[in-house]
């Protein structure tokens, strides 16, 4: 079986040129290849408590549901501003231009709860950082942030690991 980096497929200039994009829906729709995605995410926090899984819109939904369903524990979802529909704290976050927020609902994290944040990719740092400072708000813990991919050129490894926030990943790439 290929690995998991071989099975995303790489799309030049997508959404703009220069950018290469990395699209895992080749890897998601491979039975083996999801499965082994979702087993290799939560592999290293074995043996640790986790009570409930955050997945970032939107891709992070599917793997972080995945999750969720395996460890057999809750689901919460981040999303961008506007999609929920109870009472939401917000959170700016920087983008290329201008700034975006992502928010929670208020009553979704309870104090001192254990939490992994779930998302496709790690660019930044700023989306998961925008999770990160949510979940503090409700006083959960993050134990860990798992990815499939990482950037490690755009540093958002860095910036999370300074938060004092465990950075999982499954492969890396270089460039954008
Ligand atoms: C992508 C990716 C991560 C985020 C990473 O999502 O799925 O969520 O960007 O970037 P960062 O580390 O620089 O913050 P995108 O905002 O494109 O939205 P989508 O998942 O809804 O497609
Ligand atoms: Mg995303």
């Amino acid at each position: 079986m290929q690995g998991i980096k071989e099975k995303i497929r790489a799309i030049p200039d997508y959404p703009k040129p220069g950018i290469m994009f990395r699209d895992i829906t080749t890897l998601l729709q491979d039975a083996r290849g999801f499965r082994k995605t979702v087993d290799e995410m939560v592999q290293p926090l074995a043996g640790t408590r986790i009570d409930k899984v955050v997945g970032i819109e939107a891709r992070g939904f599917i793997l972080g549901g995945a999750i969720a369903h395996q460890l057999s524990i809750g689901f919460v979802p981040v999303r961008k501003r506007g999609k929920l529909p109870w009472k939401t704290l917000s959170q700016e976050y920087q983008l290329e231009y201008g700034t975006d927020s992502m928010e929670i609902h208020i009553d979704a994290i309870q104090p001192n709860e254990n939490i992994l944040i779930v998302d496709d990719l790690i660019a930044t740092g700023g989306t998961a950082e925008a999770a990160i400072k949510l979940i503090r708000a409700h006083k959960g813990n993050v134990v860990g942030c798992s990815f499939i991919v990482d950037l490690p050129e755009l540093g958002g490894r860095k910036k999370l690991e300074a938060l004092g926030v465990q950075v999982l990943s499954l492969c890396e790439f270089d460039g954008h």
